[in-house]
């Protein structure tokens, strides 16, 4: 694989993310047999692509159901393999974002690495962990590429920051369909007013087998006056 190339801004690290959708748009659903939605292959392209980062950074119900996979995956000798080659230290920092850094959370992080995560809660006086603030911390660790993993609620925030830079979308030859409640889209919680509809541009289209993954950059949305 090539590498991936990013470009930088002057005052933030760019940010991507990646997902797996079904054919209907579906990125989970909520009972059990569902997952994972895509093949090794897509496994193997989003492994390498979070290899780039410097950070990786989930928001607390990705976390509670994910941070042992994720924990155990950037141990495993193929996201090492890739580190190497790409010339980055073993490592990325794992940051969560929460207003409720509870047990369930804590058990969900707990691992026999030793890795240490990072949780990050509001400031004083806040319900949310802004846009704002987790790019002064990630811009105090000097990163300069970041991994957002999700989910909906967090890509819908930052799409709205206007500060998510790209998207990798996996689509899985499958249809799930769906009944009120059961099932997630890649941005939930927001329902973008049509003047402020993020807008992006075709970067490159990989086939593998039958799934395909669609490079998308951002392109500048216009804000609407207020
Ligand atoms: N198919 C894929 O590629 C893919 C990728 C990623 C995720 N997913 C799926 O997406 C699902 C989760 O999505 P979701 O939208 O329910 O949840 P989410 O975005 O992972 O987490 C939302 C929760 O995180 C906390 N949070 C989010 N933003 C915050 C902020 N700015 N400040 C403080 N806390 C914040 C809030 O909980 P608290 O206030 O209680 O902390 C919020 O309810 C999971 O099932 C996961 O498997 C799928």
């Amino acid at each position: 694989m090539q590498p991936f190339v990013f470009p930088t801004h002057p005052d933030r690290p760019y940010l991507f993310t990646s997902f797996i959708s079904s054919i209907d748009g579906k990125i989970i659903v909520k009972e059990k047999g569902y997952w994972p939605i895509g093949t090794e292959k897509d496994k193997e392209y989003f492994t390498y692509l979070r290899a780039h980062a410097d950070a990786l950074v989930d928001a607390r119900n990705t976390a509670v159901r994910f941070a042992k996979y994720i924990i155990k995956r950037i141990h495993e000798d193929m996201y090492q393999g890739f580190r190497k080659d790409l010339g980055k230290p073993p490592l990325p920092e794992y940051i969560v974002i929460t207003s409720r850094p509870d047990e369930e959370l804590h058990n969900a992080l707990k691992n026999d690495h030793g890795f240490k995560p990072t949780i990050l809660t509001p400031n004083e006086g806040e319900s949310r962990v802004t846009p704002q603030k987790l790019i002064e911390y990630l811009n105090s660790k000097g990163y300069k590429n970041v991994f957002i993993d999700g989910g909906p609620n967090l890509i819908a925030q930052l799409l709205e920051a206007r500060v998510l830079d790209e998207i990798h979308l996996t689509i899985a030859p499958k249809i799930f369909g769906s009944l009120p409640d059961k099932t997630l889209t890649m941005v939930e919680g927001i329902l973008f007013p049509p003047d402020e509809v993020p807008q992006f541009k075709l970067e490159s289209v990989e086939k593998l087998e039958d799934e395909v993954v669609l490079r998308y950059k951002v392109i500048a949305t216009p804000r609407r006056s207020s």
